[in-house]
């Protein structure tokens, strides 16, 4: 890919950048934010680690839009995180300004390209990045699961003491502490969770993970995580840009997939060059279809806080 453009200078925005250049996902990298000398502060350092490296991407940081005509990707971190004792809905009305400026901005310098969006609160943010550019449910698509699965993984391998490499997993729903770790679904080396380990264990692993944002903004005391959702967009991205087809929970727009429609969810997603190419339908027991269903109620009264309205 020529060009991808990452929206927010802040950790998550600085991190993703990074690792998209050490992986020379792009010919160039461009990092924008408003507050000025920022992204080019840090677009600037991180291109001087280039030749240490050894990636040939470069990297730019500015304050503005228009060289970002053309990207193919945009992935957006810009916006205010939570601070301890906050919900990510608290965030809701002060991002979706945010957003719906950074979204006019897309669509008017690069409509072709593909929006992954990381700002809280995720599914609602995702979908006024789709209401503002107007873009199909294909290019409009947010990162939730993979760090939510990613988290779930982590601890397990912990509680286990093995690789995370062998720990398989899945977190549907919203990104929200009504999210819906898939606990059938949990396989480690081809075992099934349950036949390694004891309910109790499995339900406060379950309930870590649901919490698993709060946890770092608690001991952070400033912002929010970073290391992992950087890890997990740009996991996204490599999909996309090398065509991988990879099979991902994203939260994506349900058009009737679950019984839903007109929400933000996260569900499992091909990712390819065209962005969503096929989202599945897992079989689901009655009571993760409910609880599933409860995540998109959550969804809802979120998007409902939302001053410039929604079409559901
Ligand atoms: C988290 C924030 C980024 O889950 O939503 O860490």
């Amino acid at each position: 890919m020529e060009r991808i453009t990452v929206v927010g200078a802040g950790h998550v925005g600085a991190s993703v950048a990074q690792r998209i250049a050490e992986r020379e996902l792009a010919r160039e990298v461009l990092l924008v934010d408003i507050i000025d000398g920022l992204a080019q502060g840090k677009g600037l350092d991180q291109w001087e680690s280039a030749p240490v490296e050894g990636f040939d991407t470069r990297v730019r940081g500015m304050a503005t839009y228009e060289e970002t005509a053309g990207s193919g990707l945009y992935v957006v971190t810009a916006g205010l995180a939570r601070k301890p004792g906050m919900s990510r809905s608290d965030l809701v009305t002060k991002n979706e300004v945010i957003v719906q400026g950074i979204a006019r901005q897309i669509a008017e310098h690069s409509p072709d390209s593909i929006i992954l969006m990381v700002t809280n609160p995720l599914d609602a943010m995702a979908y006024v990045a789709m209401r503002e550019t107007g873009f199909p449910r294909e290019r409009v698509i947010g990162m939730a699961g993979i760090l939510d699965t990613a988290r779930f993984r982590s601890f397990i391998a912990l509680e286990l003491d093995v690789s995370v490499e062998d720990v398989q997993a899945l977190v549907l729903g919203g990104h929200g502490d009504s999210m819906v770790p898939l606990v059938s679904s949990v396989f480690v080396g081809g075992i099934p969770l349950d036949q390694l380990l004891g309910r109790d264990r499995v339900d406060a692993i379950v309930e870590r993970t649901r919490k698993g944002g709060g946890e770092i903004v608690a001991l952070l005391k400033e912002g929010s995580a970073y290391y992992a959702p950087s890890a997990a967009v740009v996991q996204m991205c490599e999909s996309i840009v090398r065509d991988k087809k990879r099979v991902l929970p994203c939260s994506v727009w349900l058009t009737g997939e679950y019984g839903l429609t007109d929400v933000f969810l996260g569900v499992p997603c091909k990712l390819g060059r065209t962005g969503v190419e096929e989202v599945y339908e897992v079989v689901l027991t009655d009571d993760e279809r409910a609880a599933l269903g409860n995540s998109a109620v959550e969804v809802r009264e979120t998007m409902a806080a939302l001053v410039g309205g929604t079409a559901a």
